[in-house]
């Protein structure tokens, strides 16, 4: 047996977290050989919950749980961890923009971020799930410059399985039978789902389903709103599809990408596809299990050209707003 990852989960007594830890803990994130260590880190407020979760966990005699922290402090929390998951957050109320939390989350992320580079391992991989989320990243990134770039990532999964849902339901095929779906830019309503380097059995999407007015009109708002939707219906807002998408980005990040597909996660740009350095953008990515990188050279037409610009935009217009949080 491997000896246990440290995982950090912020916001660990929400709604997320109560469909997360249980995946992370049964092994469907790392894999049924790696055992893990969880350090569940919540506001004061909410330790008596999160002490219940903790209850839940004990209760499950998960054979690969080596370990269970509870803990309001982000030294006792972050101290030795592997991989950050940074949850812990409000979310967003009807008729809200997730840049609209900005105001109250932005400051979370500046004290994590510094947190993390005193405290957690020197290997340490961050996720940042809260939204809105890319911009909590590069807060976060900002205030850990000892922390290389490389480690931080920002969750668009969701978006893409829920791109990949939709064309599977067009198509009248299977979701394993979609490929290439890409996510660029920001978890928001600008977020650009690319079908036009898309796969359906191996074919471009655009030769499967003809009807381009419903791609352009219907697919790419239905994606682009889909967690304005899920708010409407819920009256909460998503996190059992959330928590999946947490496990399927750690997956793809610590798995080899199969090499006819690709998978979305927003990280810190280097400048590809003239995309501003620094920016937590979501790329076309693939892992060899240890490392990834950004997909390069892909076909970027007019209308895609646009539509990431236009995603870019609203990036750097949340880079402005909290640039009070980041050093200088
Ligand atoms: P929730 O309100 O159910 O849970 C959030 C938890 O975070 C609460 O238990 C709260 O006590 C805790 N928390 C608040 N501030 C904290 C802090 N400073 N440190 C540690 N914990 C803190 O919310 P949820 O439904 O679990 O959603 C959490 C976040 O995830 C929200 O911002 C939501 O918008 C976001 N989200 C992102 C995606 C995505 O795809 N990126 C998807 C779904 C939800
Ligand atoms: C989602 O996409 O479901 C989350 O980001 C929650 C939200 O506010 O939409």
């Amino acid at each position: 047996m491997k000896s246990p990852l440290h995982v950090a989960v912020t916001g660990a007594a929400g709604q997320i977290g109560y469909s997360l830890l249980f995946r992370i803990a049964s092994g469907s994130m790392f894999g049924t050989e790696q055992p893990v260590v969880l350090h569940l880190i919540e506001i004061e407020p909410a330790l008596k919950a999160l002490n219940g979760v903790v209850m839940e966990l004990e209760d499950c005699a998960f054979p690969l749980l080596r370990g269970v922290k509870a803990t309001s402090s982000l030294e006792e929390g972050f101290g030795g961890v592997n991989w950050a998951l940074l949850v812990g957050s409000v979310p967003r109320k009807q008729g809200m923009e997730r840049k609209d939390l900005l105001s109250i989350n932005g400051k979370i992320f500046t004290e994590q971020g510094r947190a993390l580079a005193r405290h957690a391992a020197a290997d340490v991989r961050i996720l940042v799930v809260g939204n809105p989320c890319n911009t909590n990243c590069l807060i976060a990134k900002n205030n850990a410059p000892e922390i290389p770039d490389n480690r931080w990532f920002a969750m668009t999964m969701l978006d893409q399985n829920r791109a990949v849902a939709q064309l599977a339901r067009k198509a009248n095929v299977r979701v394993d039978e979609i490929r290439k779906m890409a996510i660029w830019g920001n978890h928001s309503s600008t977020m650009y789902p690319d079908f036009s380097n898309a796969e359906i059995q191996g074919k471009p999407v655009t030769a499967v389903i003809s009807d381009h007015a419903w791609l352009e009109n219907t697919f790419i708002p239905i994606v682009q709103k889909r967690g304005a939707a899920i708010l409407e219906a819920r009256g909460l807002s998503s996190a059992a599809s959330a928590a999946n998408a947490v496990v399927d980005t750690v997956r793809a990040l610590t798995t080899p990408t199969a090499s006819d597909n690709y998978f979305s996660v927003a990280t810190s740009s280097d400048g590809s596809y003239g995309i501003e350095k620094g920016l937590i953008f979501s790329y076309p990515t693939k892992s060899d299990g240890a490392t990834w990188e950004i997909i390069r050279g892909l076909p970027v037409n007019e209308f895609s050209q646009a539509r990431i610009l236009l995603t870019e935009n609203e990036l750097k217009e949340e880079k402005a707003l909290i640039r009070d949080l980041i050093p200088h």
